[in-house]
């Protein structure tokens, strides 16, 4: 394999176009738009209890106060009273029954935000209450799922376990992970002649779209969506968008005024779903050799009182269930089990973090027992090409061993564990440890049917450039890599480029901007449009220039290229003359992903176009007299293949880093036992900051091939650093077992002082 060291390409730029307006105050948000005169303002009464039957709903006083305009109910909603996507099994306002605290009951309607909230305050609820379920295990135990249990299995387990010298199982869970996206949910609805406009904050303008239509009975082309740029989705926003644009569109259109509706932060803790937590069963065998034989796993997914996407991310799990690991005999269930609090959601890495955490606590485990380091386990598992993962899929261009390899290298890791014994050996009460963290994540929509994309690109006659996609800025950079796609198709700079809004009426049927595919599908669609109408003028060149032979004609630096030879036609003049000549200057550009398919019956199949790889270094300092830790260091060494923008590729590693780590180590997500959020403050939900971040953060880009499903081969950064996080888990257990070696057996993420502390003096 063709290895490079240098990271970038000679032409490729480095920096996030919207990086300036950000530090101005100058991008613009939802909230951000002048507004028109006459604007209304929606907030939505949220169910006070977490189960229970409705038996009134009292409007009275809360209709009569000065500026409410209207009160919604689902009796009101002339469409369907329905948002579920995969399962239609979500209401966009309650009818019947309420199914988590904070599910919203009723819309309010007034002339100013003010009323609108006082309002809610007026509305008398009587619910008879019924008991609420906030643990998987227990929904699981009442039979109470959102969708059919799945199974994925390779090889013959148990026989594989009759061979293995060492057997160990035990149990694990994950926590929840509130997204704190900057930005809030929110839409700005405007009616225009009988359709309805949107502005909303969302990851997938045409599910806004679609749920809007349905829940007001109109047709798809009665509805426009329209996304600038949204402050962070992380997931949140690949679908619960939809309610908060659909409400905002109901009352718009029935009111036939402009209504806003953006949640306060305290209403986006309280209403919308989060991370899913997991409860899982672990066993695992292994031989002398160390080598894993077989391994089982069952996964109780907390799914929370709507289906929403968590069919999709339990299958995710499955797929990520062994992580980087070779496993030939393997058996993974898991359950999508309903509980009674706000429906859980997408969140980066969509239910893999969840499944790799469950298999690096089988192996910490295990190393445990053997007395051996969890790297001699971790190494001697890793994914080579030409093996299978236990979907079906065979494995190629497997970076897993050359990222770990390097890591080690690179890094001195060796040097550095014995460094960390000589710490420990030396400090009482302060003890260090560190961990290897391996990931490797699947790349494509895991549903096939979403894996495509469209983009439209103008050229206007004085040569500028306007290009639409599918892809939705969420501050991962998209837009940016959009605009140097269309630059370097065109062989422009970036600043002849301009990239509109994502809307529903210039880029249709589009999947939301998630699974780290993004850039990929809708680049792949605008390379294919650029190329279409770079064709048109390829063969206007060649008649005004009378090539008639192999000629190689190219577009670069603003000008004409033949045989590497610059001619005396400048773009511009090109256009201009194209213009003359009535050539299409215009183009509708498509991609599916090739060669992908899933065969649900079977379980087994191709589902991914490529994978990520990578590994991640991670050492920590535990007080042990406080419980209390610092990450001290975090050296990564990532598959980017060849990265098309370094800046913001290494701003998604370091940015995916930081939240794995918030994840696994202080961000607490709590229910009451009634199905109350308890951590429903950014004062009782810690979320990392500048003083938790680790203190030094190496990245190195291993040049690899790349893979050519991904736009230039540069591979996708989106999700998959997350993972590295769970890493942090396991360097604090270690720490902490140089303190206490009899500390019980614990993994339950996130480990909080408190947990570190439970440990150290258990
Ligand atoms: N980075 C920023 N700054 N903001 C975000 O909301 N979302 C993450 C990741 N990185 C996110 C982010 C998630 S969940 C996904 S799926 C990908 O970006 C989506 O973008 P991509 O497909 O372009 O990678
Ligand atoms: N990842 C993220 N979002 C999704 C997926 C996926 O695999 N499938 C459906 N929505
Ligand atoms: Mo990301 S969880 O696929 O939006």
């Amino acid at each position: 394999m063709n290895k490079k060291t240098t990271p970038t390409r000679a032409d490729s730029f480095s920096g996030h176009l919207d990086a300036a307006n950000h530090v101005r105050g100058q991008s613009i948000y939802v909230d951000d738009l002048p507004e028109y005169a006459g604007t209304l303002y929606g907030r939505a009464f949220p169910s006070p209890v977490a189960h229970g039957r409705i038996r009134r709903l009292s409007l009275g006083a809360a209709e009569q106060l000065e500026g409410v305009v209207r009160i919604f109910t689902a009796r009101d909603v002339p469409g369907e009273n329905q948002v579920g996507n995969i399962v239609p099994d979500e209401p966009l306002l309650a009818e019947r029954e309420v199914h988590y605290l904070g599910q919203p009951m009723a819309l309010i309607v007034a002339d100013s935000m003010e009323a609108a909230e006082q309002a809610a305050e007026l509305i008398q609820v009587d619910i008879e209450e019924l008991p609420a379920i906030t643990d998987a295990r227990e929904a699981f135990r009442r039979g109470q799922l959102l969708a059919g249990s799945r199974k994925f299995e390779m090889g013959d387990v148990e026989a594989a376990f009759a061979q293995c010298e060492h057997v160990f199982e035990g149990t694990a869970h994950t926590g929840g992970q509130e997204h704190v996206y900057l930005e809030p949910q929110g839409a700005y609805a405007v009616p225009r002649e009988g359709k309805v406009f949107i502005h909303s904050s969302t990851q997938g303008p045409t599910q806004v779209q679609r749920a809007a239509a349905r829940v007001l009975g109109l047709s798809m082309n009665q509805v426009e969506v329209d996304v600038a740029r949204i402050g962070g989705g992380f997931g949140g926003k690949e679908d619960q968008a939809s309610a908060w644009g659909a409400m905002a569109a109901l009352a718009a259109h029935l009111l036939n005024k402009p209504v806003k509706y953006i949640l306060s932060r305290h209403e986006d803790l309280l209403m919308t779903g989060k991370r899913h937590p997991y409860d899982s069963d672990y066993r695992i065998g292994l031989d002398e050799n160390l080598n894993i034989l077989a391994y089982e796993a069952t996964f109780y997914q907390n799914g929370g009182a709507a289906a929403d996407l968590s069919p999709a991310v339990l299958e995710r799990t499955l797929f990520h269930a062994t992580n980087s690991y070779y496993v030939p005999n393997a058996r993974l269930t898991a359950h999508c089990c309903k509980t009674n609090i706000a429906p859980s959601t997408a969140f980066r890495g969509f239910g893999g973090p969840q499944g790799m955490f469950v298999i690096e606590a089988a192996i910490h485990h295990a190393a445990r027992m053997l007395e051996v380091a969890p790297m001699e386990i971790q190494e001697k598992n890793l994914l080579r090409d030409g093996q299978v993962f236990p979907y079906g899929q065979v494995v190629r261009e497997s970076e897993a061993r050359p990222c770990w390899i390097e890591n080690i290298e690179r890094n001195d890791i060796r040097g550095l564990q014995k460094e960390v014994r000589r710490y420990n050996a030396e400090n009482r009460l302060s003890k260090r440890g560190l961990h290897l963290m391996p990931v490797c994540f699947g790349i494509s929509f895991t549903n096939t049917m979403m894996n495509h994309a469209r983009a439209l690109v103008h050229v206007y006659s004085d040569g500028s450039v306007g290009i639409s996609t599918g892809a939705v800025e969420m501050g991962q950079g998209a837009n940016t890599k959009m605009v140097q796609v269309a630059a370097r198709e065109f062989g422009l700079r970036l600043g002849q480029v301009r990239i509109e809004t994502t809307n529903t009426t210039r880029v249709a049927n589009t999947s939301p901007s998630a699974a780290s595919a993004t850039s990929d599908l809708n680049g792949k669609a605008l390379q294919n449009a650029c190329g279409q109408i770079r064709q048109r003028l390829i063969q206007l060149i060649r008649q005004e220039l009378r090539l008639y032979g192999s000629e190689e004609v190219q577009l670069l630096d603003n000008a004409v290229f033949v045989n590497g030879q610059r001619q005396d036609m400048e773009w511009k003049g090109l256009i201009q003359l194209a213009f003359t000549r009535r050539i299409n200057l215009s183009a509708k550009g498509h991609y599916a992903t090739p060669k992908i398919s899933f065969d649900k019956e079977k379980e087994k199949g191709h589902p991914f176009a490529y994978h990520v790889f990578g590994a991640a270094a991670l050492l920590c300092t535990v007080d042990c007299l406080r419980g209390i830790y610092t990450i001290d260091a975090v050296h990564i060494v990532h598959d980017f293949g060849s990265s098309m923008n370094v800046g913001v590729d290494l701003g998604q590693v370091e940015g995916g880093l930081a939240q794995g780590i918030g994840w696994m180590t202080m961000e607490n997500l709590q229910h009451s036992t009634e199905g109350r959020l308890l951590s429903q403050t950014l004062s009782n939900y810690k979320i990392p900051d500048i003083y938790s971040v680790p203190k030094a953060v190496s990245v190195h880009f291993l040049g690899s091939e790349g893979s050519d499903f991904a736009i230039y081969k540069s591979k996708t950064t989106g999700e998959p650093p997350l993972m590295y996080g769970i890493g942090a888990y396991f360097a604090l257990y270690d720490a902490i077992l140089a303190f206490n070696p009899e500390a019980p057996l614990l993994y339950h993420a996130p480990m909080t002082p408190e947990r570190v502390l439970g440990l150290l003096y258990g």
